[in-house]
């Protein structure tokens, strides 16, 4: 069945997702300006629909265009800015066809009217998501060297235009280094709001996304138009709220202010994807749609169960031997861990934070028969083998940049800025990502390794690629041969999974989770402030890419002093993991613990699986017959959601059953106990 439909008398192009429209419509000079994005409509209803009149008489600011270009009287956030060889600018459309293919894809072909500029938008829709996604393509169509090059100084993936309301309120997050995907949600301004990440990575301090409501959605009700941005480097999204009339647009591809790209004659450039969804039915439900997108076209292995981990980072630091290692790899097999990762430290003179970053063996006074044996014991431990890796770094003090000091990011005649006493590798060179993939590719086939947590803990700084003519391109050609390393190696070895990691959550973005299985969302292990940043990254993110360990108390970044359970509860929230020293828990802890990573492994389908409902307090999860609450606060009546009415559930521990009438109306009847910070898992199943 087609998803996207023509008018040929009106020009008009529909695309239907199940619950959604989206209507655009080339207009008598050959740009593509917007009609619709909201409830669904018929060809006829679309057909119906006029253009924004931003260009013809108001000269809005924003005019409604699918691709906001300079050139004519246009005034908004310009989402591609050329610069010809000539020192001409903007852009003049000629319309040169669409094809739409498997009745799924659109893809509308632009050119300049003089330029040798070429362009397309690309439109995909899925059978079973609102959630539409919008990429372009630029191409020189030059031959001749005489042509020059074009620079792009700005090249988004899409513009995404919402109906102007009387209130605009947009959603976002910001963030910082142990406080990862803060909630904020404020009124948009009459002006260009811009949202962007310098760093070369997506960021701690916010993720590329944006919800748009008008100012009356609520967890459970209302409109949302929610953008996500699936790129791992800088980026830039531009939200402008026209006073003149124009609808309200949200501008974002890869890429940040300042920095440009040069197209040479015959190149082009593809853009990532800055997908977008429209819902109904409040914040809950734009997330559940985005974490099912994800579960079905995002990620490598929706369906596997994420494995309950343990990390060593907490416990030894950069103090690995293989001593210390298997004293923690035995318990936690006790505790019925399934995987087992050694964090940094493992490899080179890494003893601290100065030094080793690029000597990937294992330390020699450490591990002098190599890992073999430590892996060999995790395996017969029944657990299965995972290692810390950050190649895209180097320590000043390693060999690898004693050889190589011009592989870093760096400028002639400026300061190579050292962050955490390290250097970015340029992954834009092709020398540099061979080398990376060949020792990851060894490292990974010597031991069959199971999982990689791939880190990577700071920000470019002095960006220059001496040499290259287009240096500036590695601001995206980085980012890329990141992801080509990660393809690469998972192609190799496809029994390998990987975390992804940037000091925490400073690269959690679809672009990783497209090649990675999970996140490390945040530094930050207090079960208290992990509320908070769960709550933030689950407005987009699904909850088996999420891993939460369980630490020790009083919590080494925060002091604070938690129970036991309270921090399993916190965490199994999510990919359950344990990161604490368990060469210090007590016996009656470890026996608790025990129970609890079974608890976890009962309720994992639930939770990895299923669709989650935020509640006051509490999270929900559902699946099949399955319900699954976990709860902390106080005792309380706690209202669900998602529930057919008619439907009896029974409490798979106490048998006590409840009406899902009386569920979603008065609402659970919590019993968390006493003392502090008290917290519950509830298990309800359908009768
Ligand atoms: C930052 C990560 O987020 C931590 O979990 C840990 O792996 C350290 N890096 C190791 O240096």
């Amino acid at each position: 069945m087609s998803r996207i439909f023509f008018d040929a008398a009106s020009h008009t192009l529909l695309l239907t997702t199940p619950a959604t429209s989206y209507a655009l419509r080339i207009d008598a000079e050959g740009a593509p300006r917007h009609l619709h994005w909201g409830a669904p409509l018929t060809v006829e209803q679309a057909t119906a629909l006029p253009t924004y009149d931003g260009l013809t008489s108001s000269f809005a600011s924003t005019s409604g265009e699918e691709i906001n270009v300079e050139g004519g009287p246009r005034f908004g956030v310009p989402s591609l800015l050329v610069r010809y060889a000539n020192g001409a600018r903007g852009v003049e459309w000629h319309y040169e066809g669409h094809e739409i293919t498997d009745g799924s894809e659109l893809h509308i072909h632009l050119r300049d009217q003089h330029y040798p500029l070429g362009c397309t938008l690309h439109y995909a829709v899925h059978d079973d998501s609102d959630i539409i996604e919008r990429s372009l393509t630029v191409r020189h169509l030059g031959t001749a060297d005489e042509d020059g090059p074009i620079e792009m100084l700005r090249c988004d993936a899409a513009v995404w235009s919402i109906p102007s309301r009387s209130g605009t309120r947009m959603t976002h997050t910001v963030g910082q280094w142990t406080g990862e995907t803060q909630l904020r949600r404020t009124e948009a301004p009459y002006a260009e709001t811009t949202f962007t990440s310098r760093r070369g990575v997506s960021g701690h301090f916010g993720n590329p996304w944006l919800m748009v409501d008008a100012g009356d959605a609520t967890e459970t009700h209302g409109d949302v138009w929610s953008t996500v941005l699936a790129w791992s480097g800088s980026w830039r999204i531009t939200a402008h709220r026209d006073h003149t009339g124009g609808p309200f647009t949200v501008a974002g591809g890869g890429g940040h202010d300042g920095i440009s790209r040069r197209i040479q004659p015959g190149e082009s450039h593809r853009t990532p994807v800055f997908a977008g969804q429209f819902s109904q039915g409040g914040f809950g439900a734009a997330s559940r749609g985005w974490h099912a997108y994800i579960a079905n076209h995002v990620l490598p292995h929706p369906d596997e169960p994420r494995p309950v981990i343990y990390n060593s980072w907490e416990a030894t630091g950069w103090h690995v031997t293989p001593h210390g290692q298997r004293a923690l790899a035995d318990r936690a097999a006790d505790l019925g861990v399934e995987l087992f990762v050694v964090d940094d430290g493992w490899f080179g003179q890494r003893t601290n934070d100065r030094a080793g970053l690029g000597d990937w063996h294992p330390n020699p006074e450490h591990f002098p028969d190599g890992l073999g044996p430590l892996v060999d014991l995790v395996r017969r431990l029944g657990m299965g083998f995972g290692l810390w890796v950050e190649p895209e770094m180097t320590n000043p003090d390693s060999d690898l940049y004693r050889r190589h000091p011009d592989w870093v990011l760096h400028m002639p005649h400026r300061r190579r800025t050292e962050l955490r006493h390290q250097l970015v590798l340029n992954f834009a060179r092709e020398d540099v990502t061979e080398w990376a993939y060949k020792w990851l590719d060894r490292l990974v086939a010597q031991h069959t390794i199971d999982y990689l947590k791939w880190d990577m803990n700071r920000a470019f700084t002095e960006a220059g690629w001496p040499g290259h003519p287009d240096g500036e391109r590695l601001w995206t050609d980085h980012t890329r041969g990141v992801y080509a390393v990660i393809d690469r190696l998972r192609h190799a070895h496809p029994g390998l999974r990987i975390e992804g990691c940037a000091g925490g959550g400073g690269r959690a973005d679809l672009g990783m989770l497209a090649r990675t299985d999970q996140t490390w969302i945040s530094d930050n292990t207090d079960a208290v402030d992990r509320i908070t940043i769960q709550h933030g990254y689950s407005q987009i993110y699904p909850a088996r890419t999420m891993s939460a360990w369980v630490t020790d108390s009083p919590n080494p970044h925060t002091g604070r002093t938690t129970p036991l359970p309270y921090r399993f509860h916190i965490a199994m929230t999510g990919a359950l993991g344990i990161g604490g020293d368990l060469s210090h828990w007590s016996q009656p802890e470890l026996d608790e613990a025990r129970e609890l990573v079974a608890l976890y492994k009962s309720i994992r389908p639930v939770v990895q699986f299923g669709r989650q409902y935020r509640l006051e307090d509490a999270v929900q999860y559902m699946a099949d017959d399955r319900l699954v609450v976990i709860a902390w606060g106080h005792d309380r009546d706690l209202p669900l959601n998602g529930l057919s009415l008619d439907d009896v559930y029974v409490d798979e521990l106490t048998g006590a059953e409840h009406h899902a009438a009386n569920l979603l109306t008065r609402g659970l009847p919590l019993h968390l106990g006493g003392g502090d910070r008290p917290s519950a898992v509830v298990r309800l199943t359908k009768q």
